[in-house]
């Protein structure tokens, strides 16, 4: 008797589980459940800050938080990756359709100036990594966007690592 009932507790003990697991999943906004922003300064910006906010991803692996930038973008940064781009760092790939790179710039007293993003649109730019580009106001408002000269100029230095200067070179 006292077995039967172990097995009973197991068994709603896994129920349980399967149950809870099944919630959590419905529960957390997935990138696939939102859909994804056109090549769009605004709309890029609503889904970064509301939808899918930016400020809840993980930061580029080994990059703490105001680490040391360079110019043009600040003497200290702050750089998120969505799952998207996360996954593609982490096994050394060309980043992936619907990748987004959020980069956080401060002034070295830690102020912040201007949010600098890179989102990856399939077929939006070929000649230039399919990059949108978009760089914003500490009040979200964006002063560039789209296919930027000046952005993909001095990121084409990085044309064979996918325009990207940060982190480990990445493989087609
Ligand atoms: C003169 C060169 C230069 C220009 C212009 C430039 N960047 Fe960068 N960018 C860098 C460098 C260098 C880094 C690496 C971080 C650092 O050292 O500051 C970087 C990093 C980044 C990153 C993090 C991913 C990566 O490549 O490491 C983003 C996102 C980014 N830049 C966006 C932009 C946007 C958007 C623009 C245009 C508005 C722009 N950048 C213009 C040089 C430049």
């Amino acid at each position: 008797m006292k077995k039967v009932y172990g097995f009973m507790v197991a068994g709603i003990l896994f129920f349980g589980s399967v149950v809870m697991a099944y919630a959590i999943h419905e529960i957390i906004p997935s990138e696939t459940q939102v859909a994804m922003p056109g090549p769009n300064a605004g709309q890029l910006n609503e889904y970064i800050v509301r939808f899918d906010p930016y400020r809840a991803w993980e930061l580029w692996p080994k990059k703490g938080k105001l680490y040391k930038g360079t110019e043009p973008h600040g003497s200290l940064l702050t750089t998120f990756v969505n799952n998207t781009a996360m996954h593609s760092i982490k096994k050394k790939k060309m980043m992936a359709d619907g990748s987004i790179i959020v980069k956080e710039n401060y002034t070295a007293d830690k102020k912040f100036v201007a949010l600098t993003v890179m989102y990856k649109i399939k077929g939006y730019n070929p000649n230039a990594g399919d990059w949108f580009w978009a760089k914003y106001d500490p009040d979200g408002k964006a002063v560039a966007s789209g296919k930027v000269d000046a952005c993909i100029n001095c990121h084409s230095k990085k044309k064979d690592n996918d325009y990207i200067f940060t982190g480990e070179a990445m493989k087609k």
